[in-house]
């Protein structure tokens, strides 16, 4: 099948889109209101766009509690949702209204971060403390009047868990990081399924010599 995705007439019983753009990490945001309550809240439409200095990105349809309080207070803390942690990271997605913290919903622990006032989830292995960059709020198309926003957050603070360094190096098949595919899908990362592959390098003469893989 090919189709157009502006008209998006699919023909499908559900929107294939999510499904496509698969696994999509899981941000879980934890920001705080100006009245000092908290909220917890996952995000899979999320990534990590920049390194040196870390840039985040996660897309809200419509401007959720999160938006309301990252707005308020310029803050937000994404901590990595684990296999471990499947189930409070499904409860914390709950549609409670605002001014309900999701952290004792979801039976987790709100933990001081060192570099913003958001608390961080204390069961969760890493935790990325961000300032509030910028929201783009992005256009509807067709007949998709929803607009969803993209805020940007400069990661200042970062939380590893001593225990999943190894010789200096994360071990992130041992987090064991959930991920998001389509429907009502997740995927699970473990050492079973990583594998390592070296970048192709190029010589003097300029040819290509092949990375080696492993795994
Ligand atoms: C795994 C998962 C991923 C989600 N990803 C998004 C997302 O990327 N964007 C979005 O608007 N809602 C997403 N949701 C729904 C929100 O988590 C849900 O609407 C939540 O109530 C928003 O919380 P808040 O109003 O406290 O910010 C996701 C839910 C789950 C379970």
């Amino acid at each position: 099948m090919h189709y157009d995705a502006i008209e998006n007439r699919h023909g499908l019983p559900h929107d294939p889109l999510k499904a496509l753009v698969a696994p999509r990490p899981i941000g879980w945001i934890s920001t705080v209101s100006k009245a000092g309550i908290c909220n917890l809240a996952p995000y899979s439409f999320f990534n990590a766009v920049g390194e040196k200095p870390g840039y985040v990105v996660f897309g809200s349809a419509g401007i959720k509690d999160s938006l309301k309080n990252i707005a308020e207070t310029g803050e937000f803390v994404c901590s990595l949702a684990t296999w471990d942690l499947r189930t409070h990271m499904n409860m914390s997605s709950a549609s409670v209204p605002y001014g309900v913290d999701e952290f004792p919903l979801a039976g987790l622990t709100a933990i001081q971060s060192r570099f913003v006032k958001p608390p961080r989830v204390k069961e969760s292995p890493v935790a990325l403390e961000c300032r509030h960059f910028q929201t783009i709020a992005l256009p509807g198309a067709g007949r998709y009047t929803q607009s969803y926003n993209l805020v940007i957050g400069q990661i200042v603070g970062v939380y590893i868990d001593d225990r999943y360094l190894r010789d200096g190096i994360v071990d992130t098949p041992a987090m064991k990081p959930i991920a998001r595919l389509g429907y009502m899908d997740y995927a699970v990362v473990g050492a079973e399924n990583t594998f390592t592959l070296t970048r192709p390098d190029v010589d003097a003469s300029g040819h290509v010599i092949p990375g080696s893989a492993k795994g």
